[in-house]
């Protein structure tokens, strides 16, 4: 089949497109420094803080978006002092900042960077973080505006805020403000999640509280909403009458690495489904929202989240697949099962691959599946989102060659090589009529060029701003724990009896091509 790509280009300098209308941007578009504050970084020793929290607010502070009023605060058990922690945190930077640091850069951060030793159980740290961060604030300017991460393990997510507040770090009432950003995972199953919202709701009030995930930080994630509601020439035809199905990958070709404890309780179900993909479906389905106000948006999806039809024991059975990696070979070297990776039991029943077809029971949805898949050692890191329309009603051509119509297909690229295609069918050049499948294809890095990001600038900056439209609200949270609790419970009770059944290198199981052939449909090659 011919691949004809249609490239998008940058318009050159001074192109005169007219545009009948200016855009306003919102606030925090508009790329002005956030207000005055501190970020607290609880976990400062960890991984997230060097890899992704510290670059980021390198970025920031590039773009000229962070405050000259401005200071970092490492929490952590580490018996470091102040300087050991600029030392540790300047070095870390030379390795993980997603550009080289320029000197100045270094300069205007090493004196904004301190540093609380102490243990997150003891009420002892939360004292000395209260009385430096006064001192902050009298020095710096920061004026009790305090941002407080929590880059640490899930354990202490109800206990850190509770101690904050007796201390009273969470206190608004003098009139600064006092945010929590919760990392992933949000609770491990439904009640986890009810109880950890209920913890954080006796001393934050739900606007306080920032769930952070990931995906919502990336742009090409960010890029639904303005395909869809900046544009007037899909939402007509993002419906029922024109969709067939829709396909969301997650595919990774890395297996578990070095994180095979936290991934035995997880597993790829938990990891990846009521969070990650679960913003994908929602921003895919969900109704244009009144506003892009933070309540607006997340509004429109939880009403997704809550038109999903149920899961039964005998539908997961039916529209459930898992799957675990056994060894194969991923680039032509031979990689381990699951079982053989370090920290796992070799006789392990946690999935490292699911898939599932979703009814979302709402007017623009019914009757369009949605699959959904994700997987680790795939054959190569991909993901997308797939709008496939349905074949045009008539066959015009069934007195030519022509076998068949192929149906048009959107792809949404998210990661990596972002962009959007879409295919269609033409005619082939030549004396009898023959159609070949072509492309228009906008690549993200081409059009706009592209300054590295490590996806979570826009999250600090928004949460800095007190915008929550790209965090979970508690009750998305839940919802989404709502839809997934019967494939928990299902696959907790019932160990899998064929695992390992893909290997690593594969698409994964049979079973999941199964699900969809079973439906006359058949998983998209991704790119
Ligand atoms: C994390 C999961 O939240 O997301 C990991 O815990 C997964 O298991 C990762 O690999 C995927 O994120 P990204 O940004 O690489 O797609």
């Amino acid at each position: 089949m011919a691949g004809v790509a249609e490239k998008t280009r940058k318009p050159p300098e001074g192109d005169t497109t007219e545009c009948d209308e200016v855009v306003e941007r919102a606030p925090s578009e508009s790329g002005s420094p956030a207000g005055p504050c501190v970020l607290v970084i609880f976990g400062a020793s960890g991984d997230l803080t060097k890899r992704k929290l510290v670059p980021a607010l390198v970025n920031l502070a590039r773009q000229d978006l962070l405050p000259a009023e401005f200071a970092v605060v490492g929490v952590a058990s580490r018996q470091w002092s102040d300087e050991d922690f600029k030392a540790q945190i300047l070095a870390d930077l030379e390795q993980f900042a997603t550009d080289a640091v320029a000197p100045e850069l270094a300069d205007w951060l090493a004196p904004r960077l301190h540093y609380v030793s102490g243990d997150f159980g003891s009420d002892d740290t939360y004292a000395r973080l209260g009385q430096l961060l006064r001192g902050i604030d009298s020095e710096s300017g920061t004026q009790g505006n305090y941002l407080f991460y929590l880059a640490t393990a899930p354990s202490f997510f109800s206990d850190i805020p509770a101690r904050l507040g007796t201390e009273g770090l969470t206190d608004e009432s003098a009139g600064a403000w006092r945010r929590v950003i919760v990392e992933k995972p949000f609770g491990s199953d439904l009640d986890s999640a009810r109880q950890l919202n209920r913890d954080l709701l006796k001393c934050l009030d739900e606007r306080q509280i920032y769930r952070i995930d990931h995906y919502l930080g990336k742009e090409t994630v960010q890029n639904i909403l303005a395909l869809r509601f900046a544009n007037g020439i899909f939402e007509p035809l993002w419906n029922r009458q024109y969709v067939d199905h829709v396909q969301i990958t997650v595919a990774e070709g890395l297996g578990v690495e070095q994180r095979g404890a936290y991934y035995e309780r997880s597993g790829a179900l938990r990891d990846m489904v009521p969070n990650h993909i679960f913003q994908l479906v929602t921003l895919t389905a969900m109704e244009p929202p009144i506003s892009f106000e933070a309540d607006a948006v997340r509004n429109e999806q939880v009403k997704i989240l809550r038109a999903i039809v149920p899961f039964s024991e005998e539908s997961v059975g039916r529209h459930a697949v898992r799957g675990q990696y056994g060894k194969g070979e991923l680039n032509d070297e031979p990689v381990p099962g699951y079982r053989q990776e370090p920290d796992v039991d070799p006789q392990s029943n946690t999935p490292t691959y699911v898939a599932m077809r979703l009814a979302i029971d709402d007017w623009r949805w019914a009757g369009v599946p949605f699959y959904l898949r994700t997987g680790k050692r795939l054959p190569k890191r991909a993901t997308e989102i797939a709008v496939r329309f349905k074949r045009p009603p008539l066959s015009l051509f069934r007195k030519t060659p022509v076998e068949r119509v192929n149906p048009n297909l959107l792809i949404l690229r998210l990661q990596p090589d972002e962009g959007i295609s879409l295919s269609f069918d033409a005619k082939v050049p030549g004396a009898v009529m023959k159609l070949g499948n072509v492309e228009m294809d906008f690549c993200y890095e081409t059009y706009f060029g592209g300054a590295p990001q490590t996806g979570y600038e826009r999250l600090l900056y928004d949460a800095m701003q007190g915008d929550a439209t790209l965090f979970q609200r508690a009750d998305m949270v839940e919802a989404s724990w709502e839809v997934v609790a019967p494939i928990v419970e299902a696959w907790d009770a019932n160990p899998a009896a064929s695992f390992p059944n893909y290997p690593a290198g594969s698409w994964g199981p049979a079973e999941a091509d199964e699900l969809l052939a079973r439906d006359g449909h058949h998983w998209r090659n991704c790119r």
